[in-house]
């Protein structure tokens, strides 16, 4: 990937167009399937629900017991307020950075999600080249429906990291982490906030489980988990270097909300700390993300990178992220509903349009580069 492509973002009124999208030109306002000229996600979901079978919906859809966490995510990034900056000349924004040295045209990328040949055919393949042609991060799932050797080819030189879940047996953890290395990951994302599997409710009405026709791919064939197998309930601090050096790769470690284990994953050697409520699919209620941030930013000190995810659906809440001390920002769902909507282009679509609402708010604010957003960007409204 170009390093430099993407970087300074277009603002208003020489905003560039995602492959594929409707034109007003092509477009009559009276058509029914017309497009709004802005990212509308909840027409994105809407669509994906009317398309696919009620369980998978569900599935991507929900969260863990009442859902609380799941519904006050997005509410908790806007619970903050922007402080912007005036007269400060700002013409174009710079959208690149570096995520653990890895060279991105943006800083909102990929989480890792599971199962992703239910919402289109081509899944994590679509998803990867969606990532790349947006200049995205992408992180592969360990439940992925094509192998990890398969998604890094189609990332197609893009950097992408993968995200380890334990298997069936630690023999074969190792060696999935030791396959993510060779491949070309240029990081090992352990997913540490899910123990066991959380009570979700609708999926446990549905009992559902993966499609006839698909399969877990980084699976090796004697290895058939139930999603309760993957829970990680054994690992420790100590398996964090442990992995860093079966795979020879930075560890970032997913699934944070307090800054004393951000600092303990820190101290055993992780590279990175991702702050995470897993969409609000495992603790419930839990403290959201955009809660947590700050605590977690501020006990691992600015030198370590942070991330953030879970209910990130505007520009805003990317800048809130970013101001609160993330280097870069995940998406899931919009992702989901991106994929399910159009493959490659869809996820492209998202992750290119959120990026446009980031450099506009960014403009509006007064800043010009996402490596920098000062702190005190943001308040409480009090
Ligand atoms: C359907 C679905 C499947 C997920 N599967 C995984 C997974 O395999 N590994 C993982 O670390 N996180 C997984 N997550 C959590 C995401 O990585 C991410 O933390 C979350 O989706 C972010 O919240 P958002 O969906 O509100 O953007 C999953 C989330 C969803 C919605």
């Amino acid at each position: 990937m170009a390093s430099d492509r993407g970087t300074d973002s277009r603002l208003p009124g020489q905003r560039r167009r995602a492959p594929g999208e409707t034109t007003s030109a092509t477009a009559s306002p009276e058509e029914p399937g017309r497009e709004p000229p802005f990212l509308d996600l909840d027409r994105l979901e809407a669509r994906a629900r009317d398309r696919l079978p009620a369980d998978v919906y569900d599935y991507y859809a929900g969260g863990a017991e009442t859902e609380t966490t799941l519904r006050e995510a997005p509410d908790a990034w806007r619970s903050w307020r922007l402080r912007p900056r005036v007269l400060r000349g700002v013409s174009t924004v710079r959208l690149g950075t570096e995520l653990l040295g890895s060279p991105v045209a943006t800083p909102i990328g990929v989480a890792p999600w599971a199962y992703q040949g239910m919402a289109h055919p081509d899944g994590e393949l679509a998803t990867a080249r969606g990532a790349a042609a947006a200049g995205a991060l992408m992180t592969a799932s360990t439940s992925a429906t094509r192998s990890l050797e398969e998604v890094a080819a189609a990332t197609d030189g893009s950097p992408a990291w993968f995200q380890l879940y334990r298997l069936h047996s630690a023999a074969h953890t190792d060696d999935l982490a030791r396959r993510a290395g060779q491949a070309g990951y240029r990081a090992l994302v352990l997913t540490v906030d899910l123990p066991l599997l959380a009570r979700r409710h609708r999926d446990l009405r549905h009992d559902f489980a993966l499609p006839a026709g698909l399969r877990m791919a980084n699976h090796p064939g004697d290895d058939r988990p139930t999603l309760d197998d993957l829970a990680t309930a054994t690992w420790t601090f100590d398996d964090i270097p442990r992995f860093g050096a079966l795979s020879g790769l930075p560890v970032v470690v997913k699934g944070v909300l307090r800054g004393d284990d951000a600092v303990r994953c820190v101290d055993a050697g992780a590279a990175a700390v991702w702050v995470s409520t897993h969409g609000g699919r495992q603790v419930d209620p839990a403290v959201a993300s955009a809660h947590a941030l700050p605590e977690v930013v501020d006990a691992v000190g600015r030198d370590v990178e942070v991330y953030a995810d879970g209910g990130i659906r505007t520009g805003s809440d990317a800048l809130t992220a970013l101001a609160l001390g993330a280097t870069a920002v995940f998406l899931g769902r919009p992702t989901i509903w991106g994929l399910a909507d159009a493959g490659a282009e869809g996820v492209a679509r998202v992750l290119t349009a959120l990026g446009e609402e980031l450099a506009h708010t960014m403009a509006l604010c007064g800043l010009d580069d996402v490596r920098s957003v000062p702190r005190d960007s943001v308040t409480t409204p009090r």
